[in-house]
This record gives structure tokens, sequence and C-alpha cells, in this order.
């Protein structure tokens, strides 16, 4: 490799692990696909399983309504197991599983490809056929991926809502995504505590109408309430003979929905990113053989939750696609010590970890002696999704869990990318805070609002100028808002919503969200969900959601409510709020602080100015007020 010589503070890699790297040579990599994006995209697809070959590598006819693998037969899940269980990976471990309880199950390529057979018998056997909707909502337990996988073998599109949200986040994505079906679980832990899942479920249930099955695993054993001719146990269906016998995979198109997943966006009610089989298994698979590097013998560690994107590209559809070992862990990472998460990685040997900075800096708290009482020699690759990683938790990350020779993956990339788009390979001089350069093949840049290219180490919009096969392929019913959201700003050109800078190196550097997204934990939710939770409290009239910066969080959010005329504020009051969302979206939608306001600033047009809000929270200048209501 040529000798980079870079500025600022850099973190060379040492030479085992370039002389190891399947990527040895990042420059030669990317100059390659840089000359042809799609023949480098068409030479990775042709390593995976397709029943018929495509026609067209990419048909841009319709932008920004691309397809990709054009005439293509596939279906992800024969490439996840079935290619697999035709080698001697047959008996590998697929999946590694800890309950927080201390439970433990694992399942080879074997195991779990036949239970995703009987799961997908199960299914069919229910009546859903082909792009049907089936909504998840589940803890951190190997039958999520089963239920997911389950769905993709018989072309079923899955919809899963993230076990930490609750009743009202889940009651409308039930009913936007019209699902017929809804897989859960009785219950989940978490800090030694049970989350009531299906008790949540219930209540959802009572306001979205069109579930007409409800499968539930037994996971607690927890007393919960099953409605007689709606409700099935999970097991007892597994030990039906309908479960049985060979399921016949669905046999789908490349651009066949493989699953839809509730974002958070800028304004209104969480929409639905659709992903399809063909790109998004190209690029799930690409980048997650190239970034972290895998080996045969790797067992890899990516501690997010299944519920959100991270966990569909990278816990579930990445690793599978390329034969790894994953592990699984259904809990808090300080339950019941703060070192479980360390102790978890001594005891499985687990050589690559990814994780978001807020678990980072969450854990740093807690000092080195938690993690120095583990053999962590085991490790040889991190990661870090989510978020901006601040320089101090990424260099004790490097010192104290990488004992400074693990290289960071930094991967930057969003529900709507379906796979990292900005990131190091482990050969790449790293800095930390920078998720390095585009992953190859990628044209990305940052513009002004004129849509000029910014200079060096000036601040504009990030985005992306060509199109890349793991893309989403639009918003579930809703095509155009896809138009407005992502296309509209610079014709031909995706907006990612973040802004960035580029240094001298070519590194970016992404500073954060520019509309109304708030990343909280590196969970992403949207000031309108926060503000309509708000409002669906009696006593609020009107209210306003902001993220401002919180040290462990990233972000906290702060409201300001106005109140019913009639309504008297009262000790408790702003509690019961908080409290209130927590009830209606999720604990991570909590508002930190709550103010009680007389008025809110609008402008003539009556659009809330969060901007103001915010500046005047920080105590900056809120800058061009010309759109201000008198
Ligand atoms: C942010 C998560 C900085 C960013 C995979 C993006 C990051 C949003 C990083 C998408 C990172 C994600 N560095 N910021 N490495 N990764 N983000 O859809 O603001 O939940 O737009 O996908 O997270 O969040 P999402």
């Amino acid at each position: 490799m040529t000798e980079e010589k870079l500025s600022g503070d850099v973190f060379y890699p040492d030479e085992e692990t370039v002389a190891k790297a399947r990527v040895p040579d990042w420059h030669a990599l990317a100059a390659e696909a840089e000359q042809d994006y799609l023949g480098f995209w068409e030479r990775e697809a042709k390593e995976l399983h397709w029943f018929a070959p495509w026609n067209q590598v990419l048909d841009d006819t319709q932008q920004p309504f691309y397809k990709w693998f054009t005439g293509a037969l596939t279906n992800i899940v024969y490439n996840c197991l079935d290619r697999h269980v035709a080698t001697a990976r047959r008996n590998k471990l697929a999946l590694i599983w800890e309950g927080e309880n201390g439970d433990f199950k694992s399942l080879s390529y074997f195991a779990l490809r036949r239970d995703v057979c009987r799961f997908a018998n199960v299914l069919r056997s229910l009546g859903l056929v082909k792009g049907d909707r089936v909504t998840i909502y589940m803890g951190r337990i190997p039958e999520l991926p089963i239920a997911m996988l389950a769905c993709a073998t018989i072309g079923a599109v899955h919809s899963v809502v993230f076990g930490g949200f609750t009743v009202e986040a889940l009651a409308d994505r039930i009913e936007d995504s019209q699902s017929k079906v809804l897989i859960t679980c009785d219950g989940a832990y978490q800090r030694g505590k049970i989350v009531p899942l299906k008790q949540i479920a219930d209540e959802a249930l009572h306001r979205a109408g069109t579930v007409e099955s409800v499968l539930v695993v037994k996971r607690t054993g927890e007393e919960v309430n099953m409605e007689q001719g709606r409700d099935m146990w999970f097991h007892e269906l597994m030990n039906l003979p309908i479960a049985s016998g060979p399921c016949k995979m669905e046999i789908v198109d490349a651009e066949d929905p493989l699953f839809m997943l509730y974002t958070s966006g800028t304004t209104g009610k969480p929409k639905a990113i659709l992903h399809t089989h063909g790109g998004y298994m190209v690029g799930t698979y690409t980048t997650m053989k190239y970034v972290f590097d895998i080996r045969e013998e790797d067992r890899y560690w990516c501690a997010a939750d299944p519920g959100w994107i991270t966990g569909h590209s990278y816990i579930v559809y990445g690793p599978l696609l390329n034969g790894t070992t994953s592990f699984l862990y259904e809990g808090a990472p300080t339950y019941p010590y703060p070192n479980r998460w360390w102790q978890m990685i001594e005891k499985y040997g687990i050589n690559i970890f990814y994780t978001a900075p807020t678990a980072i800096r969450g854990l740093m708290r807690f000092g080195d002696a938690w993690p120095n009482r583990h053999d962590l020699s085991s490790l040889r690759l991190l990661g870090s999704v989510g978020e901006p990683i601040n320089p101090e938790a990424w260099k004790w990350y490097h010192r104290v869990i990488g004992k400074d020779h693990c290289p960071i993956m930094d991967t930057w990339w969003q529900t709507e990318t379906g796979m990292f788009m900005i990131t190091p390979v482990p050969s790449l001089p790293l800095k930390p805070g920078s998720g390095t350069r585009p992953f190859p093949g990628l044209q990305m840049d940052i513009l002004n609002e004129e849509g000029q290219p910014v200079g060096t180490n000036e601040e504009g919009y990030l985005v992306i100028k060509n199109p890349w096969p793991a893309m989403m392929r639009t918003l579930y019913k809703d095509p155009e808002k896809y138009l407005e959201l992502y296309w509209s700003k610079y014709p031909g050109i995706y907006l990612t919503g973040d802004s960035a800078r580029r240094d001298e190196d070519g590194y970016y550097w992404i500073i954060g969200r520019v509309d109304d997204v708030i990343k909280v934990s590196g969970y992403r939710l949207g000031t309108a969900e926060i503000e309509s939770a708000l409002v669906s409290h009696h006593a609020v009239a009107e209210a306003a959601a902001i993220g401002l910066p919180h040290e462990l969080q990233g972000n906290a959010i702060h409201a300001y409510v106005i109140l019913k005329v009639g309504e008297k504020v009262h000790d408790g009051l702003v509690e019961e709020l908080r409290k209130h969302v927590a009830h209606e979206i999720g604990p991570i939608a909590r508002p930190e602080k709550i103010e009680i306001v007389d008025s809110l600033p609008k402008t003539r047009s009556g659009k809330i100015m969060r901007r103001v809000l915010k500046a005047r929270a920080l105590g900056q200048d809120p800058g061009n007020l010309a759109t201000l209501e008198e």
C-alpha cells in the first residue's frame, strides 16, 4: 500500500491488518469502482446465487425510481441460508444467543433454515401470500430473525417495529401497513424487568383494526391475554403437522419488496422505507464483506436492535449472506453489572464488535476497570454507527476495548441507504470522528444552497450523486413524498438530510441532521411524532419539540407546550406529560425537559420555527427572523 501522509490526528493500520485485509489497497478498489460502478456491483452480484440472471444491472429510465438487476429472479433467503446449507457451512453456527437472564441458544445454518422453513409453512397456512405485510414486534430473541426470514421466504413483506416502541407508535405502523398478521412475544427482559410486549400489542390492536392473527412467542412465561380465534402460540404452531415438510421458497423478482421499515422524517407520521430483494442483497453482502473484512472463523456481534435498519442489514441479512456466525444478546449492556458486554465478548470469543457511540459513552463512564477484568484479545475489528462519535469516546473505544490494535469502522449510512455509505475498510488510515471516505462506487459530495460543491472544511448539505443497489425504492404508498423529500432540492441528486464537511485529505466529517429528525442515543425520532403524542394529552393544545446537545445521548428532547384554555398548571403535570409520551411512543421518546409556555414562535403561515426555539435554548443568535409572525 502506498504510505499516505494525512493531516491531523491519524491512526494508521498495523502491517498485519493490511496484509490480511480483503481490501489491502482501498485506493485501487475505489479507482476501479469509480471507472465503472455498474461493473463493480455486477461483479459483486455474481458472487451470489440467482435463479435467473438480470438483463440490466441498472434501469434508470424512470429515475429516481431506479431499478437494479432487472429481470433477475432470486430470494434473499436462498443466499442467506440454502446456499450455505448446501456446503460445509451446514453445521456452522449461524446464531448464538444469550438472554438477559442467562438463557442460551445456538442455531447452526441447518437448524436456522429448518426453523425458518417451518415458520414459513405456518405463515402460508394462515393464508399469507406474496406481497402481504406482516408486522413483527418482538424483543431481541432468535425468533425475531426467524420471523423476518420466514416472511421473506414466502415473499411476504415484513415490517419490524422496534420493541422499545409502545402503543401509538405500534398502532400507527400496523394501520399504515395494513398488516394481517402480527408476530410478537409475551414479553422481553430489559434491565432485570419484563417489558410486557403482548400487553402493549393488545392495546395497539384496539386502535388498529387490520390484524387477523397474532402469533405469540413464549419468552418470559408471564401470564398474557390470548384472544380466542385471533391469538396463537408460536411454539404450538411450530409443532403442528402443517409446519413440517419442505417449504417451497417463493422465487421473486429482484425488484420485489423485501421489507418496509418505518422511520421518522421531516413532517407528519413516520413513513415506511421500502427495500427490495435483489439490490439490497448485493449492497449489504458487499459492504459487510469488505468493511468488516469477514473471515470464515469470525464471531461477529452487532449490538444494535433488529428493529432498526442496522439490525436488518447487519444483524440479519449482511452476516447471513456472508455465512458469518452472529451473536445476539437480549438485554441491557449494564445488567446486572456494567461489564455484561465485555464478559460476553470474552465468553463467546467475539472478533468483530459493532455498536453506537451513545453506548460507548455510557460504558466509558463506569471506568476502565470493568472492561479490563476481561480478556478481550479475540477482538480484531470494532465498529460505530448511528451518530457522530466524539474523538474522546473513539479513543477510549480504541485503547480500552480495542487495545490499540483494532481499527474502528465508523460507518455512516441511513435507513434509506440500506447499506454503509461513508466508511473505512480496515486498511485505511483513520481519524477519530470521521467515517473517512465514501464506499467504492459511490459519488458523494457536499453542496451549498445553490448546489455548488463547498470548499475544503466548509459545511454544507451531504448528497449522493449516483444510485447504489441497496437504495430505498420509494416510500410505501407515498411516491410523491419520496420525490419531494429526497430528490427535489437538487434535481437528480439524493439529499441525505445531514450536514457535513470534507477535510484537506478528502475525509468526511458528519455534523448532524439539518431537518426535524432528532437522534437520541442513536435512535431516530421525529419532532412531529413527539409533538403529536403531546397533543394527544387532554390538557395540551400545541407542542413543539427540539433536540439539544446531550453529553451521553448525543441529543436530548426538549419540548414546549401550550395548554388548552382552562387547563391549569399543577404539580406533576410536566411529569405526567413526559410519561404520556413514553406510553404513546416509547421510553426513548420521553422528553428530557418540558416547558409550559404561552406562545410559540411561528411563521406567518403558522409553522413552528423550531430553529428559533433551539437558538434561544442554546443562547445563540436565532438568525433571520424575517418570516417570524409579529
Ligand atoms: C446519523 C442509522 C454520524 C445521520 C444507520 C444519518 C451518523 C442518520 C452515523 C440515519 C455515523 C448514522 N456518523 N452520523 N457513523 N451513522 N448517522 O436511518 O444523521 O436510523 O442521517 O440509520 O443517523 O439514521 P438511521
